[in-house]
């Protein structure tokens, strides 16, 4: 084969499997936000918050996370926006000063102060869990799941 077509040859295969290497990439990013949407359309909220559910998934999305499309955790500020603040859900928790064996306020620790981030206790698609427990014993019995 003469030096050129031999090239031109080599140049033929590279843009060929260039392509359908890009091909192979784009399908693969559509499939991921086909499976990235499912997962959002399947989040739900906890009955507490069905008055957020009711506002539609948009809007009850972007109330917690500040976006419609979230990856990750929300900022406390947007659970403060609704449930005032950090004073203001320590107030809710004081325990009884006439009970000796009251559990420690968990929203205003002498680890943390108020504070400690809402997500390290409630979650909001899985079980809430209380984050001191992995060290203590506290009962919370009023801790929603
Ligand atoms: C009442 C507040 C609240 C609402 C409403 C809410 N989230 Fe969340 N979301 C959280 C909290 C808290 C976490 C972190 C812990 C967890 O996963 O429950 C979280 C975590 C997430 C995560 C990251 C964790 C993971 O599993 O990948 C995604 C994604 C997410 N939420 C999507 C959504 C979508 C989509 C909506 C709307 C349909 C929504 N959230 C509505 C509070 C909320
Ligand atoms: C758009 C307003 C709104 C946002 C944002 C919001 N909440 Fe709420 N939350 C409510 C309402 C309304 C209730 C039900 C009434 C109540 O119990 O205060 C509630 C209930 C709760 C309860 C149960 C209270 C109980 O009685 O035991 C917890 C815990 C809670 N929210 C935590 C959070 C956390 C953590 C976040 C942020 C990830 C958050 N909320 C974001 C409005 C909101
Ligand atoms: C260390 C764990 C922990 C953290 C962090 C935490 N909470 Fe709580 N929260 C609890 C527990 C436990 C209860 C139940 C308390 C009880 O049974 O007396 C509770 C109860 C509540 C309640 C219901 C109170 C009532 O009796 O009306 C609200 C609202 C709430 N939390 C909101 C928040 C918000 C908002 C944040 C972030 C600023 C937050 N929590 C951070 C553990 C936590
Ligand atoms: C990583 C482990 C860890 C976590 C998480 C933790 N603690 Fe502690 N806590 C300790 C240790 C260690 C001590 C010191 C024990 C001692 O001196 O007796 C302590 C002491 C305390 C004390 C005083 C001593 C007592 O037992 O009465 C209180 C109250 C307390 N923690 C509350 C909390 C609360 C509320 C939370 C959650 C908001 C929390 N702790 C989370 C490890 C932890």
């Amino acid at each position: 084969m003469p030096e050129m077509t031999k090239q031109l040859l080599f140049f033929l295969v590279m843009v060929i499997s260039c392509l359908s290497l890009n091909c192979a990439a784009a399908d693969n990013t559509a499939n991921n936000e086909a499976l990235y949407h499912d997962k959002l359309n399947s989040m739900h909220a906890k009955p507490y918050h069905q008055t957020l559910e009711a506002m539609g998934k948009d809007n009850s999305c972007q109330l917690c996370h500040g976006t419609k499309t979230p990856v990750s955790s929300p900022n406390d500020s947007n659970c403060l926006n609704c449930h005032g603040s950090r004073d203001q859900v320590a107030a809710l928790t004081l325990p009884d000063p006439k009970d000796k064996n009251a559990e420690p306020n968990p929203h205003n620790s002498i680890h943390y102060g108020k504070d400690a981030s809402c997500t390290m206790c409630h979650n909001e698609h899985k079980p809430s869990e209380i984050y001191c427990n992995n060290c203590h014993l506290f009962k919370y019995p009023n801790m929603k799941p």
